[in-house]
């Protein structure tokens, strides 16, 4: 039947009947806040290149999640930004760490909420690469060790789930050993599993201070022309046990999403990143865009594309839109 009995308008008339037959929708219980967490004390540290966004010292976290669980969002996603860094990246896996600490004090004040932690070295090298460099490279096998040991630690602090993103081979079956050998089988990894070489990740490394001193991360990060590779990654890392595959960045990876949702079926991420929240933002604040409509309809493309959760620095607005909309 083709037109005039069908009439694809008829369901668009109205804003109830558009609610019927909505195919996505975007909750609160879908969305991951990233944090950032810095040494010190009483520090809120404004990220100039994430507009909204801070560099907060623990107990500021921990008021800072206060609000986050308020507005609905369950789930937070934490990385470190060190005293100090060294060439083996040491305090990543040092269990009095500023993440194993924040860790504790987070699940002791906000029993409910999923911690979940980011295991990388960039952001405690000072190099600032993912891993031990090696005559120039990174070693892999060196650093799936000290990735293993950082998950390990992460999740004695009391993590519920940690998330890999440095893009070594074998690394998820590496830390799936040590963290079963260790009495933590039911913590779940979360795996970075098709994670890009992408500009988009610029505002997060200045957040985190982990821009490579040499080099860039392309040696270990997937190459943007390429979508079967992505596929391999994620069904590899779901044979080295990894619980959750993920993509990132999201929007310009939507094929990407889909692809790697359709192949494997397995529980699905998207990261929407630093440069995609960045980009919204700095367009809003000229008022070229409308902020809330804008990032609505990015989180709703990331899920149609096939995300089950998305981890966004919008998580804890979008939140707050969801619920005034609702009342
Ligand atoms: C560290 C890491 C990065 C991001 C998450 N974990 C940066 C990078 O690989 O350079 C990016 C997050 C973002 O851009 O928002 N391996
Ligand atoms: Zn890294």
């Amino acid at each position: 039947m083709s037109f005039p009995a069908t009439r694809l308008r008829r369901l668009r008339r109205t804003e109830p009947l558009r609610d019927l037959v909505r195919e996505t929708d975007v909750t609160a219980e879908h969305l991951v806040q990233p944090l950032f967490i810095t040494a010190g004390e009483g520090v809120r540290d404004p990220i100039s290149s994430m507009p909204g966004m801070e560099r907060l010292s623990i107990s500021e976290a921990v008021a800072e999640v206060t609000e986050i669980a308020a507005a609905g969002i369950r789930a937070v996603l934490l990385f470190g930004i060190p005293a100090s860094k060294d060439e083996a990246g040491s305090e990543a896996y040092d269990d009095e760490g500023v993440i194993q600490m924040a860790v504790r004090a987070l699940k002791e004040a906000h029993p409910e909420v999923v911690v979940i932690t980011d295991v990388c070295l960039c952001e405690y090298t000072s190099h600032g690469h993912c891993g031990i460099v090696r005559e120039g490279e990174v070693d892999n096998d060196l650093t799936i060790e000290l990735l293993a040991k950082t998950a390990i630690s992460h999740a004695a602090a009391g993590a519920d789930a940690v998330a890999p993103s440095d893009m070594m081979d074998g690394r998820v079956g590496a830390i799936r050993n040590q963290l079963d050998e260790e009495g933590h089988s039911g913590v779940p990894i979360i795996a970075y599993s098709a994670k890009y070489a992408s500009a988009f990740y610029g505002p997060f490394r200045e957040a985190a201070g982990s821009t490579p001193e040499f080099g860039d991360r392309r040696g270990y990060q997937m190459d943007p022309a390429n979508a079967d590779e992505a596929i391999r990654e994620a069904k590899l890392d779901l044979e080295e046990g990894a619980d959750v595959v993920m993509v990132k960045p999201a929007l310009p990876y939507l094929d990407v999403i889909r692809r790697v949702k359709d192949a494997t079926g397995a529980p699905l991420a998207a990261y929407h990143v630093g440069g995609e929240y960045s980009m919204l933002k700095a367009a809003a604040q000229n008022g070229w865009i409308d902020e809330r409509a804008a990032a609505m309809e990015s989180l709703t493309s990331i899920r149609r594309a096939g995300a089950d959760m998305i981890i966004t620095y919008f998580a804890k607005d979008a939140a707050a839109w969801l619920m005034r909309g609702r009342a």
